[in-house]
């Protein structure tokens, strides 16, 4: 998104090379701007990066196309990463802003960026954008999921509020699992995506709302059938027009189908929406399958290119690949003996030809024979290669969203083996250990409690504490907090999505 506003001209994250093993492409494609708008995205005044995913901060292109005059707004994230990084693409120019706070970066033009830091949302941290003008306020949420909205709204009414609605995860897609049982969650997966958005937009309560941050498209045959097109696939991905039709049926008319080179014009009195020239967008949605092969035959040399170079890489040996992942792993295990006890059960990566234990009880990585695990994870050989010879610190951003393996669990979702997996770095580690400690510390105060439906509950979410009285669903029997969807049975109180978060709950008394 290019945002003007005053004399600024905010460039946010801007995508355009397919990312995670070449898995993810743009959706609606962005292949085909028009030459003054690329110029224009290519010399903004400010560059924001919410935060490291490769969907967002794009290294590539970056590092080829956009002004190194851009001052970077930086947000308040507790590590240096984003920076780092950015420096070492050669941007010079930094606001290190403070979360939430408000600052002017020209005569008419403040913002603000509000950082969501827990480790489940990437140890790097994610954040939101807003923009104000003498016109009009825009937040730019993407793929932010604050647990504060009123913070979000603190700065005045708002004119534009773009934000997430589908899917960004591997989940159930790659598990395996009945074909009934995967399309089930599938569908309850969209639904609770769909219902956390609807809570953010019924807050924030925007002139218009304009859908966005996804759903990315997968143009590999391997991985073609993840695109929603009929609506019966095992899919997460529903488009844009999907989530505008749910918004129609709760009476909401103004909001907006932006796609690549959609400009929308804010005034106190109308918002005008102008659709890219030669394009006709509604065939985009409408042919969909049509046009996504197009978009695959326009990149499939590209995508030979970059598999050709994952089975070209040099090979580690059985016996260099387990060495590595052990003078890796081991001495991150060691640092993190309360996350280890989160995830109680061991892993096992399971190659074509080696077959790796991570032994979270004993802080060690062996050679697999026959012990006991909880988790799996089948990763082509190739793959699991390249990034170990990345050294990948967070193997959800630079692996699992790709899809492209297969994972089984013998129990219920977990975060602490993802947030493992997202942390293999010291400095990750350290702040990953820190959260899974203060976590499972059950004497923390949750004292407070309120009431919803016929039911007294604790405030705060058993999961990572969000305000009920604004997340949580009640659905018959059960209360679902839409922040991530953990669901509570009314009755008992028990998780239904992991063993050790029961809710504190009782039934009002008259
Ligand atoms: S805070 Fe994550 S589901 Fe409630």
């Amino acid at each position: 998104m290019l945002i003007e506003a005053g004399n600024s001209k905010i460039l946010c994250d801007p995508w355009f090379v397919p990312a995670f093993f070449g898995s993810w492409f743009v959706f609606p494609r962005n292949d085909q701007l028009d030459a003054e708008l690329v110029t224009k995205i290519e010399s903004p005044t400010h560059l924001y990066i919410s935060h490291v995913h490769g969907d967002h901060l794009d290294e590539a292109f970056l590092a080829k196309h956009v002004s190194r005059e851009a001052i970077v707004l930086l947000p308040d994230f507790p590590g240096r990463e984003l920076e780092q990084k950015l420096t070492s693409l050669g941007f010079t120019k930094f606001i290190k802003t403070k979360n939430g706070t408000e600052i002017a970066i020209d005569d008419e033009t403040k913002i603000a960026i509000h950082v969501e830091t827990s480790i489940t949302d990437g140890p790097g941290g994610d954040s939101a954008l807003v923009v104000s003008d003498k016109t009009a306020r825009l937040v730019n949420q993407n793929d932010c999921r604050p647990g504060d909205i009123e913070a979000l709204r603190s700065h005045g009414p708002i004119d534009l509020h773009w934000l997430q609605f589908s899917g960004a995860i591997w989940y159930p897609m790659v598990y395996e699992q009945d074909s009934t049982a995967k399309q089930k969650l599938a569908s309850a997966k969209v639904e609770s995506q769909f219902t956390r958005a609807l809570k953010y937009i019924e807050t924030l309560n925007a002139r218009a709302v304009v859908p966005s941050a996804g759903p990315p498209c997968f143009l590999d045959e391997e991985l073609f059938h993840m695109n929603m097109i009929t609506g019966d696939e095992t899919s997460i991905f529903p488009d844009q027009t999907k989530f505008l039709e749910r918004l129609r049926k709760i009476g909401r008319h103004n909001d907006i189908l932006a796609i690549p080179g959609t400009t929308i014009d804010i005034s106190s009195e109308k918002i005008s929406v102008a659709s890219p020239k030669n394009i006709d967008v509604t065939k985009i949605f409408a042919e969909k399958e049509k046009y996504l092969r197009q978009y695959q035959a326009d990149w499939s040399t590209w995508l030979s290119d970059e598999k050709a170079k994952w089975s070209n890489a040099p090979s580690y040996s059985r016996s260099d690949l387990l060495s590595t992942l052990q003078a890796w792993f081991e001495p991150l295990l060691a640092l993190a003996p309360a996350l280890r006890a989160g995830i109680g059960a061991n892993c096992l990566i399971k190659t074509d030809d080696l077959n790796v234990l991570i032994n979270f009880k004993s802080g060690k990585v062996e050679n697999y024979t026959d012990q006991q695990f909880g988790f799996r994870f089948d990763i082509p050989r190739e793959l699991l290669e390249a990034i170990v010879r990345r050294r990948a610190v967070d193997w959800s951003n630079s692996f699992f969203l790709s899809c492209r393996f297969v994972a089984w669990r013998s129990g219920e979702f977990n975060e602490y083996i993802y947030n493992f997996f997202k942390s293999l770095s010291v400095e990750r580690m350290i702040r990953t250990e820190h959260e899974a400690a203060t976590r499972l510390d059950f004497s923390k105060d949750l004292s407070e409690e309120i009431e919803l439906g016929d039911y007294v509950m604790q405030r705060k979410c058993p999961h990572r504490q969000a305000d009920l009285s604004v997340f949580g669903e009640i659905n018959g029997n059960e209360l679902t907090c839409s922040l991530h969807g953990w669901r509570f049975s009314l009755t008992d109180g028990h998780c239904l999505n992991a063993e050790n978060r029961p809710l504190r709950v009782r039934k009002k008394t008259n």
